[in-house]
């Protein structure tokens, strides 16, 4: 079993370059099925939510070639309307998006019911559904799958979310670019990665407006071209760095971000004591002072990000202070916290509360990660932490962060990917799920 061994205590400096937006790619990346044509996509992260998405796509007949590191051109023009391969696509939350792509291209779809980060509640597509079927769709759920066919074509709609959700948004936009007239989305979700979505599909011949506001309308269109487009930086991953050097102390900056993207976390790093610069295309972060408590409430953008809030409350446990953070997203996002706990974390939960109260410093210990950014955030707290910690559930950390351990390093980290006895991992399995 893969285990990342961490020795805390270290200031981090130096420079590291961020990497494409995760949640942008898993978007852009099934939206080129809806191009005739050639797409070419750069500044793709090497994830490997990213791998899975295009191995899914290339099972669907879709011709990907990897052209350099992080560019990849999409050729969608030859491939096949088959249901996606039911095992591939149920590890992957973002596979759901074929649908509103296999439905806005060809009318029909047969996806697997999404995977994905499961933080301990049910991860619904009621909004989706909602948003396809208001397109002219019969949608139904059954066997494991998520079945939609539009058998006298989609027609433009007026869509009110009932929640900002980004997975609906993004796939009720796939959906609507080639149907017929007017879409309407109202309480749309306003994310980086869904203008970077429309930005994507407007340089095909699409015509979607409002991205980033809560109204977004698209005009159908009869097709869309092959196009080249480059992916935004990746907001969460330039701020998980951010909670690192706040949470070692030290003096980082960070190549390749959008400043304005991480507003919110600059604004909350500031406000405990941290001091970032910005600068047209990276931002400096040192953390020389002890850090000061402060109350986080994670909300749609442009409010905190939920995908920070395991990290900003590894920062918060060894603040001065106690902080109060609520999870305004999701129901159930602090299965982390036990693990933070064995860190020597002081972190009482109630639902979507949790209170932390600061202490002077954790101590490694050996933890497990749960999920993608609740990894992240041992991540973050093992660098802070005196002595050595060992983290299992990598898988996790590397479906979304490329080469963290390297970047980190880079840092001046203590870390390294360790391969362990494979006879600890069921044990540890077994006493950790
Ligand atoms: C996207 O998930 C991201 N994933 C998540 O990031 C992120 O946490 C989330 O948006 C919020 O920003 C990807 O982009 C691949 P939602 P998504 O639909 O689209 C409820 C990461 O770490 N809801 O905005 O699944 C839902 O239960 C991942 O990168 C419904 O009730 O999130 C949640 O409470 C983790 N019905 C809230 O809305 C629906 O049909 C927000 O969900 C859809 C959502």
């Amino acid at each position: 079993m893969t285990q990342y061994k961490v020795r805390g205590g270290h200031e981090l400096r130096g420079e590291i370059t961020i990497s494409g937006a995760k949640n942008a790619a898993l978007a852009v990346l099934p939206a080129a099925i809806l191009a005739n044509g050639v797409c070419r996509v750069e500044n793709v992260p090497k994830i490997n939510d990213v791998t899975l998405m295009l191995e899914i796509m290339r099972d669907l007949g879709v011709s990907i070639r990897l052209v350099e590191d992080t560019v990849i051109e999409i050729d969608a023009s030859a491939m096949i309307n088959i249901p996606t391969p039911y095992e591939t696509a149920r590890k992957l939350r973002a596979s759901y998006y074929l649908v509103g792509a296999l439905l806005g291209r060809f009318g029909k779809a047969e996806v697997a019911l999404p995977g994905g980060c499961n933080f301990g509640g049910v991860r619904p597509i009621d909004q989706h559904i909602k948003g396809f079927e208001c397109l002219g769709a019969d949608v139904k759920v059954r066997n494991g799958l998520i079945k939609a066919y539009a058998y006298n074509g989609l027609t433009g709609s007026t869509i009110y979310l009932d929640m900002a959700s980004v997975g609906a948004t993004v796939n009720i936009i796939l959906a609507a670019v080639l149907a017929e007239g007017l879409t309407v989305i109202e309480n749309a979700a306003r994310e980086p990665h869904i203008v970077d979505l429309a930005n994507f599909l407007n340089r095909c011949g699409a015509s979607v407006r409002g991205a980033g506001t809560d109204i977004i309308k698209i005009r159908g269109v009869k097709k869309l071209n092959g196009c080249s487009y480059s992916i935004i930086p990746d907001q969460i991953e330039a701020g998980t760095y951010m909670t690192a050097v706040a949470a070692a102390g030290g003096d980082i900056t960070l190549q390749n971000v959008i400043p304005r993207h991480l507003e919110c976390i600059t604004a909350k790093l500031s406000e405990i004591g941290v001091f970032v610069e910005e600068f047209d295309e990276s931002v400096r972060i040192v953390r020389e002072k002890p850090l000061k408590r402060a109350n986080v409430k994670t909300l749609p953008y442009p409010g905190f990000p939920t995908d920070m809030q395991p990290q900003i409350t590894a920062v918060l446990s060894v603040a001065n202070g106690t902080s109060v953070i609520t999870e305004g997203v999701w129901d159930n996002r602090y299965r982390y916290v036990d693990e933070l706990r064995r860190l020597g974390a002081h972190i009482t939960v109630d639902g979507k509360v949790a209170v932390v109260e600061g202490v002077p410093a954790l101590s490694g210990a050996p933890i497990h990660a749960s999920d993608l950014r609740a990894g992240a955030a041992l991540v973050v707290a093992a660098l802070a932490a005196n002595g050595e910690t060992r983290i299992s559930g990598v898988d996790y950390i590397e479906r979304g962060y490329e080469n963290m351990v390297e970047k980190l390093r880079g840092l001046g980290a203590d870390i390294e990917r360790i391969e362990t006895e494979t006879l600890v991992a069921p044990l540890l399995e077994l006493v950790v799920s």
